[in-house]
């Protein structure tokens, strides 16, 4: 891919990728534009041990797309961008993150950031201390971000439920976690106050035991969560746990979480269908944080989390009845819809980004 950057950059319609390197930090990563047409790009930071950069720029790419569809899907004047920092020893991770910050603001509001995996609020301190253009982990940001994700990623599920079965029924319903951070903690919670059965994996013992001790669900092995029976199995850990071998040990009727690109590759939506099991795809469930964020930056308001999961519980069983209309399996529509929405966004019409720049510009002076 290294040498091929703008090939790929071409082929699925990326604006502008930066390779960034700090002298100071020894920060290195990239940070990729997908589409800012529809206003601003909207992005976290992802700081993982990549083993190449290829594999971080690869990375990069595919996760600010989904983000672009993620938005699309979502209804939101906004697109996709990504920036992922490559974890190394030498790295002085609070000046790196300043220097995330210097970077961000150069982008002068194209480009907004957050959270990711390995980025949590005392990174995002660092980089609001340099930028506006940073979801404020303290008391003067949007909050409750990872508490609208688990809202949106639970109403997802009752659509789904409602799509295949026609009612929700959480008593008669199992349903198995993988991965107890901020979002499955607020999921599991949501699901044992309905009286559903719930079950999770979770590889750090402390977690596992802290949540275990405040909601009182069954713990399982990590990596048991694929061969255990259940109506609902729902991925809150990382992305790619779905590909050639884990798939063909599901036991599950659904699959419904908030991993981003959950699939290690988008033809698996394809075999889940094949093989029975309903997926309700990750980016369009899994918006909440994004709706939060965005609304509040661009409009200034702050969503409640139940009415961002009433949004995206009636995104879902559209997709869901739009597909079943047509014949198609829930993912590939979504992501065509998203296509097609991005490329209307290119054909013309107003840029709301012009008139975003223009108040942030307005407010500033
Ligand atoms: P988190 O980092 O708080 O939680 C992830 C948890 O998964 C950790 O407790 C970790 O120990 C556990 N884990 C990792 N690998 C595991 C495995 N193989 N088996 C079992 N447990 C494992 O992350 P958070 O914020 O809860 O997000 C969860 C997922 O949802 C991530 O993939 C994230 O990118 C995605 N997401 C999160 C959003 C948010 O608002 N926080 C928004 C959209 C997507």
């Amino acid at each position: 891919m290294g040498n091929h950057i703008l090939e790929a950059m071409a082929r699925d319609g990326f604006e502008e990728v930066i390779a960034i390197h700090d002298r100071v930090s020894n920060l290195r990563g990239f940070l990729a534009l997908h589409d800012t047409t529809g206003g601003p790009a909207f992005g976290g930071i992802r700081r993982w041990a990549y083993v190449d950069e290829d594999r971080a720029l690869r990375d990069c790419l595919r996760l600010s797309r989904a983000m672009s569809h993620k938005c699309a899907v979502a209804g939101l004047p906004c697109g996709g961008g990504k920036l992922v920092v490559i974890d190394r020893p030498d790295l002085d991770i609070e000046a790196g993150y300043r220097a995330i910050g210097d970077y961000v603001e150069r982008l002068s509001g194209r480009f907004y950031t957050g959270p990711d995996v390995g980025t949590g609020a005392r990174e995002l301190a660092c980089v609001s201390e340099r930028t506006r253009f940073c979801t404020d982990p303290g008391p003067d940001g949007p909050g409750e971000l990872a508490e609208a994700t688990a809202e949106g990623v639970f109403r997802g599920m009752e659509a789904a439920l409602l799509h295949l079965d026609g009612e929700i029924d959480w008593k008669h319903r199992s349903v198995v976690v993988q991965g107890l951070g901020e979002v499955g903690r607020g999921l599991a919670r949501r699901l044992v106050t309905q009286g559903a059965r719930v079950r999770a994996a979770e590889v750090d013992p402390e977690r596992a035991l802290m949540v275990h001790e405040e909601l009182d669900i069954e713990l399982i092995d990590a990596s048991t969560e694929f061969d255990s029976a259940c109506d609902i199995l729902a991925p809150c850990a990382l992305g790619g746990i779905l590909h050639d071998l884990t798939l063909t040990r599901l036991r599950c009727r659904i699959v419904a979480g908030a991993a981003n690109n959950v699939l290690a590759r988008s033809g698996h939506a394809d075999r889940l269908h094949e093989m029975g099991i309903f997926y309700a795809p990750d980016f369009v469930i899994n918006a909440g944080a994004l709706i939060r964020g965005a609304l509040f930056h661009l409009e200034g308001r702050l969503e409640p989390v139940a009415a961002i999961g009433t949004r995206i519980a009636q995104t879902a069983a559209g997709l869901f009845d739009r597909a079943r209309e047509r014949g198609l399996v829930p993912a590939r529509l979504a992501a065509l819809e998203a296509e097609d929405e991005i490329a209307r966004r290119r054909s013309g019409g107003v840029n709301p980004l012009a008139a975003h720049l223009r108040d942030a510009v307005d407010k500033s002076v």
